[in-house]
C-alpha cells in the first residue's frame, strides 16, 4: 500500500522539477489511471498541461459527458470528436492486433496534431506499473506505453504512477479528491471497445457492445468485479414472433482480480444473471442470446481479443 501524502507531495515536486516552465500533454481515457496522472499533473503546472481526452467512438458510454464534467476545471481541456474516423479505419479489419495497430495509429494521429498545436514538449501518460510488464513481456501491445513517445518529438516523458498497482492508484485518486465514479471504476482496455467486439468493428456492434456494458456495469456493481462488461461475439438464431431470426450473441464476462494478469470468473446468481439477459435483449432487438462466461484468466484473457 502506498502513503498516498507523501506519494502526492513528491508526485507534484517531480512534475515540477521536470517539465520546469514548459508546457505538457496528457491524453485522458476516462479511467483511474490517466485521471490520477492528469489530477498530479494538473496540481504541479496548471494550464501549463493540455489534457486531450479523444472520442475514438469505441468509448463507455457517456463517457464524454464525464470527462467534461470530472475535468471541468482544467480550462485547457480538449475534447477531440474523432468516432467517424476511428471507425472508417477500422472498417474491413478483423485481426485482434492489426485492429489494436490501426486504433493505435489513428490515436497518434490525433495526438500528435494536438500536441503541435498546444506546443508541447512533456508527455505525460498514466502508465502503471502491470502496464509495463505485460508491454516489456510482449504480451500485449499498450497504445498507452509504446507509440506515442517514439512518433512525437517530445523532450521527456513523465509518468507519475509508474510504479503503483491499480489499487495503490485507486487510493491516489481517493486522496486527490476524485469523484468515486472515477476512483472506483474498472479498469477499460486501451483500444476500448474494438477488443469487445469479435472481428470487424461496425457502428452497430459498437453500439450493441457499449450499451450492453453499461447494464453489465449497472447490474454488477454490487458484486464490486476488478471488470465487468459484455462482447459482441457473434451472430446466431432467435426466434422473433412466429420467425427465426439471425442476431447478436453477446457474452458477459465480470472476473475478480488484483492487477489483470491472472483472473477469476466471479460467480453471480441467477436472477441477476437474467435480470442482466431481458435488459440487453429488451433494449436491442437484434440480439438474440446472452451468454455468461466462466471462464478464468488463464487459459482465457479477460478481454475477447
Ligand atoms: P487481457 O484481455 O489481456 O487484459 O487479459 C488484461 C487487462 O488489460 C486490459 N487490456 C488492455 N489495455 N490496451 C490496454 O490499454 C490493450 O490493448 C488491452 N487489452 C486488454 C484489459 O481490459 C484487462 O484489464
Amino acid at each position: 500500500m502506498v502513503e498516498t501524502g507523501k506519494f502526492i507531495e513528491e508526485a507534484v515536486a517531480e512534475i515540477q522539477d521536470e517539465v520546469g516552465d514548459s508546457h505538457a500533454i496528457i491524453a485522458l481515457s476516462g479511467g483511474v489511471d490517466s485521471s490520477v496522472a492528469a489530477a498530479l499533473a494538473y496540481k504541479a503546472i496548471g494550464d501549463q498541461l493540455t489534457p486531450v481526452y479523444v472520442d475514438t467512438g469505441l468509448m463507455r458510454k457517456g463517457e464524454t459527458e464525464q470527462i467534461r464534467k470530472t475535468f471541468s476545471y482544467m480550462e485547457s481541456l480538449e475534447v477531440v470528436e474523432a468516432e467517424d474516423r476511428f471507425l472508417d479505419a477500422l472498417l474491413g479489419v478483423i485481426d485482434p492486433e492489426e485492429k489494436r495497430a490501426v486504433i493505435g495509429e489513428q490515436f497518434i494521429r490525433e495526438f500528435e496534431r494536438e500536441a503541435k498545436e498546444t506546443d508541447a514538449d512533456y508527455l505525460v501518460q498514466g502508465t502503471i506499473y502491470p502496464d509495463r510488464i505485460e508491454s516489456e513481456g510482449g504480451i500485449k501491445s499498450h497504445h498507452n506505453v509504446g507509440g506515442l513517445p517514439d512518433l512525437v518529438d517530445f523532450d521527456g516523458i513523465v509518468e507519475p504512477v509508474r510504479d503503483l498497482y491499480k489499487d495503490e492508484v485507486r487510493e491516489v485518486a481517493r486522496a486527490l479528491g476524485l469523484e468515486d465514479i472515477v476512483a472506483e471504476r474498472m479498469p477499460f482496455p486501451g483500444p476500448g471497445l474494438a477488443v469487445r467486439v469479435i472481428g470487424e468493428v461496425t457502428r452497430e456492434k459498437a453500439q450493441v457492445a457499449r450499451e450492453a456494458c453499461h447494464v453489465v456495469e449497472e447490474e454488477l456493481e454490487e458484486y464490486d468485479p476488478w471488470q465487468a462488461f459484455a462482447a459482441v461475439v457473434g451472430k446466431g438464431t432467435g426466434v422473433k414472433g412466429d420467425n427465426r431470426v439471425h442476431g447478436w450473441i453477446v457474452a458477459v464476462r465480470s472476473v475478480e482480480s488484483r492487477d489483470g494478469m491472472t483472473a477469476r470468473a466471479q460467480e453471480l446468481d441467477w436472477e441477476t444473471l437474467q435480470r442482466i439477459q431481458s435488459r440487453i435483449t429488451g433494449q436491442n432487438e437484434n440480439v438474440a442470446r446472452v451468454v455468461y462466461d466462466v471462464t478464468h484468466k488463464p487459459p482465457a484473457t479477460i478481454e475477447y481479443e
